[in-house]
């Protein structure tokens, strides 16, 4: 009989570890900074910033690292504190929320042994109890102050460290994803705030690397406010992936669970240049292509039979909420970007009135893409065509 394990593919969220493909450069950098740290105290780990667009990978690398610390590495222990608006807004909250995090995952994250489990339950008590004494006693005027902080991160990150180190820890991965929140939300110097910490934390001994992930276009803002904080990390983009790269998220999960379905060259290709490699386009399409075909061969003609209605799919669930997100003056300008015959323009190429504030706006949103100085793109071209349409269908 046909082995069906169920479909592998899974869009709206960070990709399971065992199915993540490609990114060797990456991993190979991570996986070395880590094992030199483990081998030799006398080295220090080198911080990473992940810098990439709408989902194209961050948070499931985060997650990767994470598991690679759990399978590969002994003695080492990580967490990832996914940043959001409302924990940037001000320093202690910044500070309670990573430190709450550290306790609630790394007992969990790392096979540690028993010890290490006993330390930091018992650190964790220590933190539960100075936390409800400390902060429901601060007094409101201090706690309005938004840069104002009663944890002291660096002394609760080293007394941590020196704990953990003396049970046989090797090093400690902090992992900050979506670090723009901090930019955007944060504390006035929210980002020297935390490059001081992360300094002071690693001149007195403390092997923690920190990890951030952000939004690309932030980055020249990023190293313009705080150009010191951005030279503390060892930068990496991630993009599409190549024609390999695609194969790869298409084939592992199917060769990972042993599923029987074999896609054909042509058809691989096809989803490579309709998706321009963009990891959450290729999963979502095939999510839905598995949903159609539970077995045997997975060939063009079998391709364009489902291509339409995932089309619709993608349209109801990707396309029109994008849209529903712009303002009626955003909207304005996606149909005129529409109507361009090229895919690359600038501000100018739009008439009307000064549309640098709302190409500002729709790169927040994530639907367009700053390529160079002055000249931007759509995020997908899939998003275009849509575009394209709802033209046709107004007129
Ligand atoms: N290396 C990879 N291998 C396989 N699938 C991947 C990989 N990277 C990302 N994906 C898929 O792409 C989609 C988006 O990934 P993810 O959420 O990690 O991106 P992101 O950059 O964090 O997105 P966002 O900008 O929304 O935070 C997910 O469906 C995930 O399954
Ligand atoms: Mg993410």
């Amino acid at each position: 009989m046909t082995k069906m394990t169920g479909n592998p593919f899974y869009a709206r969220g960070a990709v399971n570890p065992k199915y993540f493909a490609n990114r060797d450069e990456l991993l190979r950098f991570f996986r070395e900074n880590v094992e030199e740290c483990i081998n030799s105290k006398i080295v220090r780990p080198d911080n990473i910033v992940i810098l990439g667009n709408w989902g194209v990978g961050k948070t499931s690398t985060l997650y990767k690292f994470s598991d690679i610390l759990h399978n590969e590495m002994e003695n080492t222990f990580s967490v990832i504190l996914p940043l959001k608006p409302s924990i940037c807004t001000n320093a202690d909250i910044f500070a309670t929320s990573l430190i709450d995090a550290l306790f609630r995952q790394y007992s969990v994250s790392t096979p540690l042994k028993d010890k290490i489990v006993e330390t930091i339950r018992e650190e964790s008590r220590v933190w539960e109890k100075w936390k409800l004494e400390k902060l429901s006693l601060s007094p409101e005027l201090k706690r309005r102050d938004r840069r104002y902080s009663i944890v002291n991160l660096t002394e609760t990150l080293l007394n941590l460290w020196n704990k953990l180190e003396s049970n046989g820890i090797e090093i400690g991965v902090i992992m900050l994803d979506d670090i723009h929140y901090l930019l955007t939300e944060g504390w006035d110097g929210s980002l020297y705030d935390l490059r001081t910490d992360i300094q002071a934390l690693s001149a007195q001994g403390a092997r923690y690397m920190f990890v951030i992930t952000g939004q690309t276009f932030l980055y020249p803002e990023m190293h313009e406010l705080a150009e010191p904080f951005t030279r503390l990390f060892e930068k990496f983009e991630i993009d599409n992936f190549d024609l390999n790269g695609t194969r790869e998220v298409i084939e592992k999960p199917l060769r990972v669970e042993g599923i029987e379905i074999k896609i054909s060259d042509d058809v691989i290709e096809r989803i490579h240049n309709i998706t321009e490699g963009h990891p959450f386009f290729i999963v979502f399409i095939m999510r839905d292509l598995l949903r159609k075909i539970k077995q045997g061969r997975i060939d063009m003609e079998k391709f364009n039979e489902s291509y339409p209605s995932i089309i619709d799919h993608l349209t109801k669930t990707k396309f029109q909420d994008d849209f529903n997100k712009a303002t009626d003056a955003e909207r304005e300008t996606l149909l005129k970007i529409a109507e361009l015959g090229e895919e690359v323009f600038t501000p100018s190429d739009i008439a009307g009135r000064s549309q640098s504030k709302l190409f500002e706006r729709l790169m927040e949103k994530e639907l367009l893409v700053k390529i160079s100085r002055g000249k931007y793109r759509l995020y997908h071209t899939m998003f275009l065509e849509f575009l394209r349409m709802m033209k046709k269908g107004t007129k």
